[in-house]
């Protein structure tokens, strides 16, 4: 990584403002039901910790727009800090208020405050530069280690660098280090799996991608676009008939590439949108009107394993069908647990729902990395620049 990080910094005993990206799952009573973002967080505070340094983290929880709710509070999230620490963690009750300001005053060596949310200010997402310079006017040293957040132009992500001199975390730096090195510099065979729902929010993976791998499966939702792309019947299928361009477009660079383009032949279909829902498996030449496609058949099933033989590099990126239904989380899980045996091979997932299909089939631990970023890892991997890496300072 081009970027310094707090390894190329002297904070020994200073006051550092500390972006993470705390947008955490919670359930109906506040429970986090994920707490990986927040383990990933762990080794940078605690470089800060061993470092004598005052520490002040921020973070943003959901999209309050600008007002203070309680139910966006991070105060669950000072809990699980403190608790995975074995450290007090103590929540100041706004941001740039009072009591934000006198906590971080009185901070001492190796104290922890967490500010309230970011983003109980419209000025953080609109990174008003007034904000970002109250934030920053808390610390000496800003450290970005949100890298889920580092696709936002805001305050906290980006805005305040303009103020402190700024190095990234090591979750930032991990995270480059896969998504990006691994990815220019893969051993090969490389293969990326990409599912999801739409053709429209992978399309840049799939461009930048299909420079780099061997061999490319679509599967999930986005498959019925390259299917209706060449002629056939999708019934209720998830399909964006007006993108059916991009999946051509995708299928020729692919050719043109010597890339493997290889799409599901088999699709499992059921009649409604319901877990229990009657199903079938057809061809995806064959899926009749009024049903819909869930997820790839045992046949792709079958050909996905005999791919993914003797891969060294794989990147996963998006569920290949809908696997929060049981009946249809085969293929995922599959997937799931073919990487989860591959030997010899580093295994990437891109965050958001692919790394929650890891998750829940148990496996998370035996992928090579897993990302934090949803939003964040698509846009790296597309390759555009992101502004929460972009504003930090270069080695
Ligand atoms: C995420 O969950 O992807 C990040 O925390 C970013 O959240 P946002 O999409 O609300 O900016």
């Amino acid at each position: 990584m081009n970027k310094k990080t707090v390894k190329d910094i002297d904070l020994k005993g200073k006051k550092v403002f500390v972006r993470c990206d705390f947008n955490v799952p919670m359930d109906e009573n506040k429970v986090i039901t994920d707490n990986r973002r927040i383990v990933a967080a762990l080794p940078t505070i605690k470089y800060l910790l061993e470092n004598d340094c005052k520490i002040i983290l921020a973070s943003h929880l959901g999209r309050p727009k600008g007002e203070f709710k309680p139910e966006f509070s991070l105060a669950p999230v000072a809990k699980e800090i403190s608790r995975l620490l074995g450290k007090e963690v103590t929540l100041a009750k706004d941001v740039i208020g009072e009591d934000a300001k006198t906590k971080a005053e009185n901070l001492k060596a190796g104290e922890i405050m967490l500010l309230e949310n970011v983003r109980f200010h419209k000025e953080e997402t609109d990174n008003d530069a007034g904000f970002a310079k109250e934030l920053a006017s808390m610390a000496e040293i800003y450290v970005n280690d949100a890298f889920g957040a580092a696709h936002r132009a805001h305050a906290s992500t980006a805005g305040v660098a303009e103020y402190l001199p700024s190095v990234s975390g090591f979750l930032i730096e991990k995270e480059l280090n896969f998504l990006g090195n691994t990815i220019s510099n893969p051993e090969r065979p490389f293969v990326a799996i990409l599912g999801g729902a739409k053709v429209s929010d992978k399309i840049g993976v799939i461009d930048s991608l299909i420079e780099k791998v061997d061999t490319l499966m679509i599967g999930g939702g986005m498959a019925y676009t390259f299917f209706k792309a060449q002629g056939y019947n999708v019934g209720n299928s998830l399909c964006e008939p007006d993108k059916v361009d991009l999946a051509l477009e995708a299928m020729k660079k692919a050719k043109e590439k010597g890339v493997k383009l290889i799409l599901p032949i088999d699709t499992k279909i059921g009649k409604e949108f319901k877990p229990d829902t009657e199903s079938k498996t057809v061809a995806w030449t064959e899926i009749p009107d009024g049903w819909e496609g869930f997820d790839i058949g045992e046949k792709t099933i079958e050909m996905f394993k005999e791919e993914l033989k003797g891969a060294k590099t794989v990147i996963w990126n998006g569920p290949v069908g809908l696997f929060e239904f049981e009946q249809f989380a085969i293929g995922t899980n599959t997937v799931a647990k073919v990487l989860s045996e591959l030997e010899g091979a580093t295994t990437i997932i891109g965050g958001g729902d692919s790394a929650a299909a890891v998750e829940k089939a148990g496996l998370a631990s035996k992928m090579t990395h897993i990302s934090t970023g949803g939003g964040a890892s698509l846009e790296f991997l597309e390759g555009k620049k992101l502004p929460g890496i972009e504003c930090l300072l270069d080695k």
